[in-house]
């Protein structure tokens, strides 16, 4: 991926397993986000290709990457501050259930529509609620969004993508600006729950926290200057001498 002159991502391949827990570290500016971005159709990649199930992505929206089953949050927030916690989450499976149209002319719609639309309205509401309860939200559903603790937002956002059932869930640093304690206690809620679902669901996991990466993931992914440095089992991938250089600052 290329922006202008500038090579953001470059020569990087590599592959998700299904139910695979991929924890991707590097420092600032090494094409974390960047890469999040292609797989996930918000750029298109310059060159190269994203595939999932031998389905190819790149070139399609990101819309239509959500419904082919890859979830995303973003690195900074995106969420409605002046709606409740219920009606964001709501709102993000709105646009995977019914597709096309407009989130807004599709719910007006449901509300006063027939009784397939309520139903659909109805499991979207419960779908919404039972993500909303796995990341601990339960409590807080009809708190409007500007009044939750950074943490609990954070804690929405990644509802949000958990609620769609995604084939691959893909996080970009869920756990910035929290304290290391919720850090952690996020992460080690977000792995449960992806090792415990039915169906195989795939974690992307981009986050600083080095020790916390090696500890919760099968494989750790290690970006620099664009590049993959290395990719393996979490053990190795801490005893690299690239990545030690990078992370204790050389031998
Ligand atoms: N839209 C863009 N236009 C121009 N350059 C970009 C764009 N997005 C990213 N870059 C550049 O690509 C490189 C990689 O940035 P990226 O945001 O992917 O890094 P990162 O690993 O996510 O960093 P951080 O840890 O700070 O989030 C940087 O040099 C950045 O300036
Ligand atoms: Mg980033």
């Amino acid at each position: 991926m290329t922006f202008g002159g500038v090579v953001a991502v470059k020569d990087v391949s590599f592959s998700v397993a299904p139910g695979e827990i991929v924890g991707v570290i590097g420092p600032n500016g090494s094409g974390k986000s960047t890469l999040i971005n292609v797989m996930t159709g918000f750029y298109r990649p310059t060159h190269g290709s994203v595939s999932l199930d031998g389905e190819t992505l790149s070139g399609l929206s990101p819309e239509a990457i959500r419904r082919a089953g890859i979830a995303r949050t973003f690195q900074n927030l995106r969420l409605v501050q002046e709606m409740s916690v219920r009606e964001n989450a709501v709102a993000g499976l709105y646009l995977q259930i019914t597709g096309g149209r407009s989130l807004t002319q599709r719910w007006l719609a449901d509300m006063f529509a027939t009784p397939a639309a309520r139903r659909r309205a109805a499991a979207a509401r419960d779908a919404a609620e039972l993500a909303l309860a796995q990341v601990g939200l339960q409590d807080k559903l009809d708190q409007t969004v500007s009044a939750l603790s950074y943490a609990d937002q954070k804690r929405l956002e990644l509802a949000r993508a958990i609620a769609l059932r995604p084939k691959v869930l893909v996080l970009d640093e869920p756990t910035a600006g929290m304290s290391v304690d919720e850090a952690d206690e996020l992460i080690r809620m977000v792995t449960a729950l992806v090792e415990s679902d039915g169906e195989p669901m795939s974690l992307f996991l981009v986050e600083h926290r080095l020790e916390l990466v090696l500890d919760v993931s099968h494989r750790a992914v290690v970006m620099d200057g664009g590049q993959v440095i290395a990719d393996g089992l979490p053990d190795d991938v801490a005893r690299d001498p690239h990545v030690r250089s990078i992370y204790v600052g050389g031998e």
